[in-house]
């Protein structure tokens, strides 16, 4: 069985941009399978800080194919910039760039309904990245959307034409006052759709089946974390797409039989950007510093991202969704210096305690309880194996495994691909 997963256990972010990088020398394949240009996925090497948002993580090793699976929603003029981005580089990425044709497309008109339908929502919005993925994983779902395979056929543009004339009806049933210049976004639309037409359009599915057959290896890479899941998340402050396990059989075409590894990413603290509920969330000198130390600004919107401490109750919760095997810490070198770490262990949930994630967790309902840990002072940055790291934080990675019963087998220290500790 070649097909292993990468997944985040927490509202994103966790690194796996980060990790899918460091670990694609393994592997023949790497593979998104959900969630589109609300991602952004960043990597470090050489000096280098890039950020990817449609395209796999494993781009810059010429081992791998990277492949844009059927899950995903592609908004052609941000596909389009992410090549222009990858230029720089001087090196013809798209030989190893294949795209399903079954994959949706982000029209926009898309992100014109997203942008109508967060205006409308007032101090109840969800805090979306605005990049349409709401309204196009709804024309999925409703037997609307156009697909990548649509873009070979003769008509597609009435298609288009009338979808984005049904779209400009609905902006208008929001009645917000949204400005926009829809033949000027078309103009780029169109330009980035000839850009797009230059890739290689598969069948993947099939791809992924001979893959498989000839004893190919495929790391299939998350988006969005498993707290972001349309079915599991904390709904309706979530994303459109199945971000957890099961997400890859349907967003790729892999039988559940077919899937080995399940890795499962987090971060020693809690982030989250966007609206919803957030029980440990910090509003003192402890979230300021892991904000300000990790850099917690979104990738893709540059927002800042609302820290906290680790939440083991939604952890285990995750863990569990997605049958996770190995586990990945990241961002521990944060926390160096903290005096005390705190894990919240269980909720009290309308005066009861508790230790599942129950369908409720607004803070009117939910206070956390804590263990404390003691911190580390060591500064882990320029350790590069397990046996250098400090007492504490080892006591916290045994707690963690024990809690969470299962191994930490990767211990982040910083955003460098080398920054990587194999335990
Ligand atoms: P993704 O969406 O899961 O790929 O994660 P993002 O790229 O959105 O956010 C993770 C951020 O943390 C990026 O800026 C990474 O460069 C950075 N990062 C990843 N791992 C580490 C780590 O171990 N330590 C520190 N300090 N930063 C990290
Ligand atoms: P990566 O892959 C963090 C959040 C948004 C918002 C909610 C819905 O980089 O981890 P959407 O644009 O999907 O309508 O937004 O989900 N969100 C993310 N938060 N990381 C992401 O991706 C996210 N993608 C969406 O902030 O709260
Ligand atoms: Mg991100």
């Amino acid at each position: 069985m070649a097909v292993d997963l990468l997944l985040g256990l927490q509202w994103g972010d966790e690194g796996k941009g980060k990790i899918v990088d460091v670990l694609t020398k393994n592997y023949d394949i790497i593979a998104r399978f959900q969630g589109g240009p609300n991602a952004g996925h960043t990597l470090e090497f050489d000096g280098i800080k890039h950020v990817l948002h449609t395209i796999p993580s494993g781009i810059f090793h010429d081992n791998a194919v990277n492949l844009v699976g059927n899950g995903v929603v592609i908004d052609p003029v941000i596909f389009k910039k992410e090549l222009d981005n990858l230029a720089k580089f001087n090196r013809d990425f798209t030989k190893n760039l294949l795209i399903s044709r079954k994959a949706h497309l982000i029209l926009p008109t898309h992100r014109l309904l997203d942008a109508a339908s967060e205006a409308s929502k007032g101090k109840a919005k969800i805090g979306s990245t605005l990049k349409g993925i709401g309204p196009t994983y709804m024309d999925k779902t409703g037997r609307n959307g156009i697909r990548v395979g649509d873009l070979e056929l003769s008509n597609w543009q009435e298609k288009y034409r009338n979808l984005a004339n049904k779209h400009e009806a609905m902006i208008d049933f929001y009645d917000v006052d949204l400005q926009y210049n829809l033949a000027e976004l078309e103009a780029d639309f169109f330009e980035a759709i000839e850009v797009l037409k230059s890739l290689q359009f598969i069948d993947s599915e099939e791809y992924l089946h001979q893959a498989q057959k000839n004893n190919k290896t495929v790391l299939a890479e998350g988006a969005q974390g498993s707290l972001l899941d349309i079915d599991f998340g904390t709904y309706p402050f979530v994303t459109s797409s199945n971000t957890t396990a099961a997400g890859a059989c349907t967003g790729l075409g892999v039988a559940p039989g077919a899937i080995n590894e399940v890795f499962g990413i987090f971060k020693a603290y809690t982030t989250r950007v966007g609206s919803g509920p957030f029980p440990t969330e910090l509003f003192d000198s402890y979230g300021e510093t892991m904000g300000r130390v990790g850099n917690e600004f979104g990738a893709t919107t540059g927002r800042p991202r609302r820290c906290g401490w680790l939440d083991l109750v939604a952890l285990k919760y995750a863990v569990q969704v997605n049958g996770v095997t190995q586990l990945m810490m990241m961002k521990g070198d944060v926390l160096s210096g903290f005096d005390k770490l705190k894990v919240c262990t269980a909720y009290n949930y309308k005066g009861e305690k508790i230790t599942h994630l129950p369908y409720n967790i607004e803070a009117e309902n939910v206070t956390p309880i804590y263990t404390e840990m003691k911190g580390w002072k060591e500064d882990l940055t320029k350790m590069n194996n397990a046996s250098q790291l400090p007492k504490a934080l080892i006591n916290y990675i045994e707690f963690l495994e024990k809690e969470l019963e299962g191994p930490i087998k990767i211990v982040s220290v910083g955003p460098d691909r080398t920054q990587t500790i194999h335990r």
